[in-house]
């Protein structure tokens, strides 16, 4: 009895559990987006832009359609029974016992088999077409590590570094550009997901994994650490920037230049020099080459700061040098208390880091 009166009371309480679970999910999309400069898709695996992502899409269909039509079938036999053989009044017959039938035994054996076979088939054939195996030779190589909670993202075979956004060409007819990214972490397990462009990847300590992705649509699409890492996993975000192949090649270009020097703002660019900044953060030109932050002499290229955290305007730049913890409590950048003069001008320098 006092069963039967509990059930709808966990029952709610999973559902609530569960509905929370979903609004923090899209509130999480929602703020990312609002915090940051325009993306041209909200990010969705079901309308893809590139070919991994376009073959996932698909065989999720089929076992969509599948365990649909499963669900349906054994939801109508379910109903059907219920109500044909439903106890009626003056009628205390027990039902006849079927036992050991051999014809029901192996069609409820063989029916799933053959279910899960055809399943397994679509799957093992979807996942040995994306399975990057070797790396072709004309292949964009990109090399991602996944850090406490940025990205940092090396081109090297183009001599070129930047962080949380990935800058690749799309692929036309008649002139591929696929892009094979190297995953390595540089502390905890992470996890690589842009759900337009492909599945997800694990990114794993003292480990390479390798995906490809080949875009067929030029735009901005958003992406995600999908392996909870510590406080600022939800702050881990990514944008992929597809452009056409020569835009494209102009983007590297520019990257590949040292730092801008601007008289103008030598001043910050000297306080920047002469605090521990430079231990941590690499500027082309500079005296600064660390690696455990984000590499910074195109700066001002990225529309977002903090992986996604807030917009790369000058307020907000000022503000996550001033507190990193403000935008992304738990950051493992420190405050670097800079009196405010020369919080301006080393803001100042950032700027002009075209
Ligand atoms: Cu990195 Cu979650």
């Amino acid at each position: 009895m006092q069963r039967t009166s509990d059930a709808p009371a966990h029952l709610t309480g999973a559902l609530r559990i569960m509905l929370s679970a979903v609004a923090a999910c899209a509130s999480g999309i929602g703020r990312a987006i609002a915090a940051d400069a325009p993306v041209d898709a909200i990010p969705t695996m079901f309308e893809p832009v590139s070919t991994p992502a376009e073959s996932i899409r698909s065989l999720s269909f089929l076992v969509m359609g599948i365990s649909g039509g499963i669900f349906v079938v054994v939801t109508a036999v379910l109903f059907y029974c219920v109500w044909r053989f439903r106890a009626r009044p003056g009628d205390d017959r027990e039902p006849p016992q079927v036992y050991g039938s051999n014809q029901i035994e192996w069609s409820w054996t063989i029916v799933p088999i053959l279910i899960v076979l055809v399943l397994f088939l679509a799957t093992a054939r979807t996942i040995n077409e994306l399975q990057a195996s070797e790396v072709p030779p004309e292949a964009l190589r990109v090399t991602i590590v996944g850090h406490q909670w940025w990205w940092e993202i090396r081109y090297p075979d183009l001599g070129v570094v930047t962080a949380n956004e990935l800058h690749l060409p799309a692929s036309r007819p008649g002139e591929r550009r696929p892009t094979y990214l190297h995953l390595e972490s540089a502390d905890v397990i992470h996890s690589f997901w842009i759900p337009q462009l492909s599945g997800k990847t694990d990114v794993v300590p003292n480990r390479r994994n390798l995906m490809w992705v080949e875009p067929h649509t030029t735009g901005t699409f958003l992406g995600q650490c999908a392996e909870y890492c510590g406080t600022q996993h939800a702050k881990m975000l990514l944008r992929a920037i597809v452009h056409e192949p020569g835009e494209f090649d102009a983007w590297i270009a520019a990257q590949k230049q040292p730092a801008a020097v601007v008289d103008a703002v030598a001043d910050g660019r000297a306080i920047f020099q002469s605090t521990a900044c430079i231990n941590c953060h690499t500027v082309e030109g500079t005296n600064a080459n660390g690696r455990f932050g984000p590499d910074l002499t195109h700066l001002m290229s990225r529309t977002t700061i903090g992986s996604g955290a807030a917009s790369n305007t000058p307020e907000n730049l000022r503000a996550w040098i001033a507190s990193p913890d403000h935008f992304k409590p738990g950051a493992l950048m420190p405050a670097m208390q800079l009196a405010d003069n020369d919080l301006d001008k080393l803001t100042a320098w950032l700027l002009t880091l075209q």
